[in-house]
């Protein structure tokens, strides 16, 4: 039996993220210091993209990337309604509507198959979720923004570290125009809250920048008033404290530098539940489609129907492990319905009955691995002696 509770996901923190943290608060900067600047760099160079800008929150960050391709007003958005509800409040924020299409029920990941019949003259950008870890098609993704004038921004919330199926990293932007990525503690890096937007355009990163905090300009450059007063500064668009403090970015740069470990840690873990479910018809763990390197973010499996899921859920409470359903379809959120969000979604519909993730994280150890599978081994003997 467990003396302490296994959570379905946490944070890996050694003394080396200890001391970069102690080093910056020993420092003159806390914040607006040169840490941001390089933990940006560290990040853009890790995937692969020209540009990276560091902000408060991937919600924080979806939010400026949906703002600065303009989004407003009588706009929309096409996304999957499997997705934390921040992918689509983002763009509520900017007073755009959302279109939620199903998902392909074996990887979770929105049905590309359905985005062309969703477009209409108020679609502006397509939202990928990289659920779990899993990268989407963004060849396929792409070559329908294209063909209508779409923009792409990339939820890869999850999916810091994966790669598509040609091995470019998720972030690198070659088939999107931005990238947001959350840095929350069961994230695939953390700096306790935090994200990031990657992208390859001089553009949109300037404006990124200019927004993130409060659309002041200060470099004499770029002011639109010529002015002797010393310190001089101008607002010249109405943006936000969307910034990432020095202690935050601090502690993402010695993340980084652990993060492929940490991905890999998630494989292996990841790969022994897979194996031991395999044959199992009770179980049925996501596919990962083939040749895409998985950050496994989350390790999602279904179960018969859903009253069985919530028993294993209780079970496993009962056995002091926590598990987490990941997610009620967002139109489903009572916000969504008073606003009007009144469609159901066979596929997604489905998948949040049956859904349910087991825990994962780089830390757990394999003790803590085989316990788990031997608590759902046990919970599914169980089953078959009551049926
Ligand atoms: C898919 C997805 N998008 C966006 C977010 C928002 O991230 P943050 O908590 O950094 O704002 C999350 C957070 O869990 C998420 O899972």
């Amino acid at each position: 039996m467990l003396t302490n509770n296994i959570s379905y996901g946490k944070q890996s923190i050694d003394e080396s993220d200890i001391n970069a943290v102690i080093e910056t608060l020993k420092s003159d900067r806390l914040t607006q210091g040169s840490k941001v600047d390089e933990f940006e760099e560290a990040l853009a160079r890790y995937c692969g993209s020209k540009y990276a800008v560091a902000v408060s929150s991937a919600t924080a960050g979806l939010h400026l990337a949906y703002q600065v391709l303009g989004l407003s007003t009588g706009d929309e958005i096409i996304t999957s309604p499997i997705t934390f509800a921040a992918t689509s409040n983002a763009a509520l924020y900017l007073g755009a509507d959302v279109k939620f299409i199903d998902i392909v029920s074996s990887t979770i990941l929105m049905d590309n198959d359905k985005i062309e019949e969703s477009i209409t003259s108020k679609t502006k950008i397509i939202v990928p979720v990289h659920f779990a870890g899993l990268a989407s098609d963004m060849v396929e993704i792409s070559n329908i923004a294209s063909k209508h004038n779409l923009k792409i921004v990339e939820d890869a919330a999850h999916a810091l570290g994966s790669r598509y199926y040609n091995g470019k990293k998720v972030g690198c932007c070659d088939y999107s125009d931005m990238t947001v990525f959350s840095f929350h503690p069961v994230k695939s890096i953390t700096t306790g809250e935090g994200g990031a937007i990657t992208t390859n355009s001089k553009e949109l990163y300037d404006k990124l920048k200019l927004l993130r905090s409060h659309g002041i300009v200060r470099d004499s450059a770029d002011l639109k008033y010529k002015s002797t007063v010393p310190y001089y500064h101008e607002m010249q668009f109405l943006g936000y404290n969307y910034r990432m403090t020095d202690i935050q970015a601090a502690l993402g740069i010695s993340q980084l530098k652990r993060l492929d470990q940490f991905v890999k840690r998630r494989n292996l873990i990841s790969n022994f539940y897979r194996i031991t479910f395999l044959g199992d018809s009770n179980i049925k763990p996501l596919e990962n489609l083939d040749g895409r390197y998985n950050s496994y973010h989350l390790f999602v499996m279904l179960l018969d129907d859903a009253d069985k899921r919530n028993k294993l859920v209780s079970f496993l409470e009962s056995k002091k492990i926590s598990t987490q359903i990941h997610y009620m379809p967002v139109y489903k959120h009572p916000y969504y319905i008073d606003k009007g969000y009144s469609i159901s979604l066979p596929n997604a519909e489905d998948y949040y009955k049956r859904c349910v993730s087991l825990p994962i994280y780089p830390a757990m150890e394999d003790c803590e691995a085989k316990l788990i599978i031997d608590y759902v081994k046990e919970f599914i003997d169980l089953e078959q002696e009551i049926e």
